[in-house]
């Protein structure tokens, strides 16, 4: 990789300010200054310094939030808009091209993965693959079991399609949790409006093999464990999606 492309997605700044430190001979790749940014480096067996701090360096960084509300499911580049974006959360991230896997609404709490890695990204929002997502939810009203029932067997909610069956567990009159195996806009809100329930709050508590880890409080995050990226990576290779609990 380019010396200024490894500086900039390691957070450095952009092509332009990265360029510019290499020229002021700031930047050394294994104890030598360098003023070439085009030089190939491998961020992996090479020592990159910035005025003699190393650079660290993570090919792939997986991370487990709680979004907080009143946070947007986009990366700073993508919205347009003045609203705090949940990469921005992300305070001890190296690389500076994480993305969240999938969007909750504004409103929405809970499980977001946020990571660089495009691959697994693609797997686990595949349409194809249904990965199961199950929320808690609040309503504004009494959910009956009949009701419950209707919206598991597949109902429609004005697209082309109807839902897919889903999983609905009764916790109270007005609390459930439910699973869904799609990630349509608003699809849950839509899906309870169908009834004329209203969502009064919504948190995803896992997502194929990987649950909300109950020590986070709304806006904390960790990295993800080993056993939760070999999970992650093996998901859709068997049969079982059930999440783990810490
Ligand atoms: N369904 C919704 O309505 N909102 C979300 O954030 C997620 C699923």
């Amino acid at each position: 990789m380019r010396l200024d492309k490894f500086l900039s997605e390691t957070g450095k700044g952009t092509r332009t300010q990265v360029k510019k430190l290499i020229s002021s001979k700031k930047v050394s790749v294994n104890g030598v200054i360098v003023t070439d940014p085009a030089m190939k480096i491998d961020g992996e067996n090479n020592v990159v310094d910035i005025e003699g701090e190393k650079v660290a360096y993570a090919k792939i960084e997986y991370y487990m939030l709680n979004k907080p509300k009143g946070v947007i499911s986009a990366t700073r580049d993508s919205s347009r808009s003045k609203q705090k974006c949940v990469t921005e959360l992300i305070q001890e991230k190296i690389r500076d091209d994480l993305f969240p896997v999938g969007r909750l609404d504004k409103d929405t709490e809970g499980l977001l993965i946020i990571t660089n890695d495009g691959d697994l990204a693609h797997r686990l929002l595949s349409p194809k693959k249904h990965v199961d997502k199950t929320y808690y939810v609040e309503l504004d009203g009494r959910l009956s079991t009949e009701e419950a029932e209707r919206i598991m067997g597949g109902i429609d909610i004005g697209d082309e399609k109807p839902t897919l069956p889903c999983e609905i567990t009764r916790l109270s009159d007005t609390t459930c949790f439910i699973t869904i195996r799609e990630g349509r806009y608003h699809e849950i809100k839509r899906m309870f409006a169908t009834g004329g329930l209203k969502v009064k709050e919504l948190k995803r508590i896992s997502m194929g093999p990987i649950a909300l880890d109950a020590e986070l409080g709304a806006g904390e995050y960790r990295p993800l464990t080993e056993e939760e990226i070999q999970l992650l990576r093996n998901f859709d290779k068997t049969e079982d999606q059930t999440a783990i609990s810490e």
